[in-house]
């Protein structure tokens, strides 16, 4: 076989956060040293039920883990869902995934396989990146539903032809990176849309601990399953809830049916969390006392980054939940990459917001993952009235192309 690169087939596109790259070097060599906001990755501890659990688990663990997750968790995860939602669902309606960003990215393909008759993934126009490239990966197409009001789905825009070959559907409240809302009305709404047309749901729903309303007082989230379990999946991560994106563990809950499929194909894959993941996974589920820690920071860095933006040039134009703020800047001329380049030129680095999809290119996404000391630098160094010189970067955002090509030192989300 030729070692040479393939002519035809799919080539990977630069992974998005790998376009950021030069303008990272570039926030690296202010002084003070870069603010990354630009990955929403947790910098905050992992907590301590969590540690002392994996602790305990120890390294003693020589035998192959269940790929749908052990008792002990899928109980943990039903419990949680539960006490979150009043939904009751028996454990073995939920299987454990290996971080969500795999389950986004194998869901087309595993749901094709059971119904090949249907070969398009409906999701978001302004979204986490990885539902188009699931679909991509699953051999289907990839129709983005454009968003209405408060940034969610107008699925009055899907053409009935699309509606008709969907195999699914993804919905993301409260939304990356657009900071919608979660609440029970658009969920059910996007639930009975899909029903109506047989497509599968599937509801992303990490950020349901950080729900806030406009007056930034949190409000319990919802969940698609309020609506009925019936072709209907609820996706859920320990990433950004419990800190604990590095340990890779969520679930997927929901229609027995589904799951039941799911789990089956997953286990003939090997799709396994690793044992002692499992039971510190376990542990984080069964406490809430963390997040609540959690969100009080993100609640409090939020409020503070929002009192700020003005000084930035910046306006808020997203929702009020999730720990983004998506903003666009006051200046109309200036957009998304204009504003990432203006601000890495400052040290802080936030994303472009044609990496979330190009309806987002006027805007970036600024994730509060730094501490509030980190935040005061990033806004003093950035406040346009203290540094006039600024606005000759303007212009200078050049968005990195998106063309084919192996992405390099990509910093992953
Ligand atoms: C909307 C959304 N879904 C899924 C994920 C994947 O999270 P993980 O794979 O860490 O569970 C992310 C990560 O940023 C996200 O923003």
């Amino acid at each position: 076989m030729s070692a040479e690169a393939p002519t035809s087939g799919f080539v990977p596109p630069v992974y998005p956060y790998a376009r950021l790259d030069a303008l990272k070097q570039r926030a690296a060599e202010a002084p003070g040293g870069i603010v990354d906001l630009s990955i929403g990755t947790p910098n905050d501890p992992v907590p301590d039920v969590v540690v002392e659990a994996l602790a305990k688990a120890g390294p003693d663990s020589a035998g192959y883990p269940r790929a749908i997750g052990a008792p002990a968790l899928r109980e943990a995860a039903a419990g949680w869902m539960e006490r979150s939602f009043g939904v009751s669902l028996d454990p073995v309606q939920v299987v454990s995934v290996i971080g969500t960003k795999e389950l986004v990215a194998s869901l087309p393909h595993l749901l094709r396989l059971r119904d090949p008759s249907r070969d398009t993934v409906l999701y978001p126009a302004v979204s986490y990146p990885t539902y188009a490239m699931g679909a991509q990966l699953g051999g289907c197409r990839a129709v983005p539903v454009p968003l209405g009001e408060d940034w969610h789905l107008d699925l009055s825009a899907v053409p009935e032809d699309d509606a008709r070959r969907a195999v699914l559907l993804w919905v993301n409240e409260p939304g990356n990176p657009t900071g919608s809302q979660s609440a029970a009305g658009p969920l059910g709404e996007a639930v009975a849309w899909a029903r109506s047309r047989g497509v599968v749901v599937a509801s992303d729903e990490c950020y349901v601990e950080f729900n806030w309303d406009e007056a930034g007082t949190f409000v319990p989230g919802a969940t698609a399953l309020q609506a009925g379990v019936d072709g209907v999946l609820a996706v859920h991560s320990l990433s950004k809830r419990s800190n604990m994106a590095g340990y890779r563990c969520g679930f997927l809950a929901g229609d027995g049916d589904l799951v039941a499929y799911l789990a089956s194909v997953r286990t003939h894959a090997g799709m396994m969390v690793p044992g002692p993941i499992q039971a510190a996974a376990t542990a984080a589920w069964n406490d809430d006392e963390h997040v609540a820690l959690q969100r009080a920071r993100y609640a409090e860095r939020r409020a503070y980054a929002r009192s700020r933006l003005g000084e930035a040039g910046l306006v808020d134009a997203g929702g009020p939940s999730s720990f983004y703020l998506w903003a666009r800047s006051a200046d109309s001329a200036e957009d998304g990459w204009a504003v990432t380049a203006r601000l890495a030129g400052t040290g802080t680095l936030v994303a472009a917001g044609d990496l979330y999809g190009d309806g987002g290119a006027g805007h970036v996404r600024i994730a509060l993952v730094e501490p509030l000391d980190r935040l005061e630098l990033a806004f003093d160094r950035i406040a346009v009235d203290d540094h006039p010189d600024l606005s000759t970067a303007r212009g200078t955002g050049v968005p990195p192309t998106k063309a084919a090509g192996a992405a390099k030192g990509a910093t992953e989300q």
